[in-house]
């Protein structure tokens, strides 16, 4: 534990995987398998911690413009992680969710996550989104058209519609976990924009750009990063005691 306010709910856009690979003179796919790596130490880092909420952007709705070979390959990564993490997430008490379709992925890649979500079903430590084949404004349609079936078929008022209707039907409500807004996100590789994450729920979130590409962040920089959020003055529109 460390002894500043810690955020309840960190977002993570972990970009720069490709720029890695390059700087190495590696393939694409050796980037992501070391931005893999990279996210083991963070979610372990996270979980010690005792966040309760960390979602990683880990493929959106976008990344299927990318070619099939990295496509591909990043849906093997999955596969990957699951045989190397699984017992040892179970072990730390991690429960993971997953933030998008994951239906159309490859069939190994599809089993791989449903043995896992299985696994960590019954777990209550670290809440683990993984935002996959994610996008924020897929999202907010989707829930739209349930909302307006669901007011159809039980002949509710379109007009008493409230913000919580909509959130309740994005991948944050329907996973039934409580999941709130997120404090923090962090996006690594100064890319500075949202690239569609989380496009609804982080309407009030504090965001922190930091230079590193993923594979090389490190859990002493996401310590210091948590720092600096720990000293941010959040006010979500209103005045704070204090305050000039
Ligand atoms: C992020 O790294 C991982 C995914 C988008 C899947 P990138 O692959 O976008 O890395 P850069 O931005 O090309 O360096
Ligand atoms: C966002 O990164 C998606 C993930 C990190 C999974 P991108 O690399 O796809 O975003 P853009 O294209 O630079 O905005
Ligand atoms: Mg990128």
């Amino acid at each position: 534990m460390i002894d500043i306010k810690l955020p309840n709910h960190v977002g993570i856009i972990m970009d720069g995987n490709g720029r890695w690979a390059k700087a190495h003179k590696l393939p694409r796919v050796l980037g992501h398998n070391a931005g893999m790596e990279s996210m083991k130490k963070i979610v372990k880092a996270t979980s010690g911690m005792g966040i309760k909420y960390l979602t990683v952007y880990a493929f959106s709705t976008e990344n299927w413009k990318r070619s099939t070979e990295e496509v591909s390959g990043i849906f093997k990564l999955i596969v990957k992680y699951v045989n190397m993490e699984l017992k040892e997430l179970d072990e730390n008490n991690v429960h993971i969710n997953i933030m998008g379709e994951y239906d159309m992925l490859p069939k190994e890649s599809v089993e791989a996550i449903d043995k896992m979500l299985r696994t960590l079903e019954k777990n209550d430590g670290l809440i683990f989104n993984i935002a996959l084949n994610y996008g924020g404004r897929d999202e907010i349609l989707k829930s739209v058209k349930t909302l307006y079936k669901e007011c159809i078929r039980e002949g509710k008022d379109i007009d008493l519609l409230t913000e919580e209707d909509i959130s309740r039907y994005l991948y944050s409500g329907t996973a039934n976990l409580d999941i709130p807004d997120p404090d923090l996100i962090i996006r690594t590789s100064g890319e500075e924009r949202m690239s569609n994450f989380l496009t609804w729920q982080s309407a009030y979130s504090e965001l922190i750009f930091t230079e590193t590409l993923w594979p090389d962040f490190s859990e002493d920089e996401y310590r210091k990063l948590l720092e600096a959020f720990s000293q941010r003055k959040r006010r979500f529109g209103g005045r704070n005691e204090g305050d000039k």
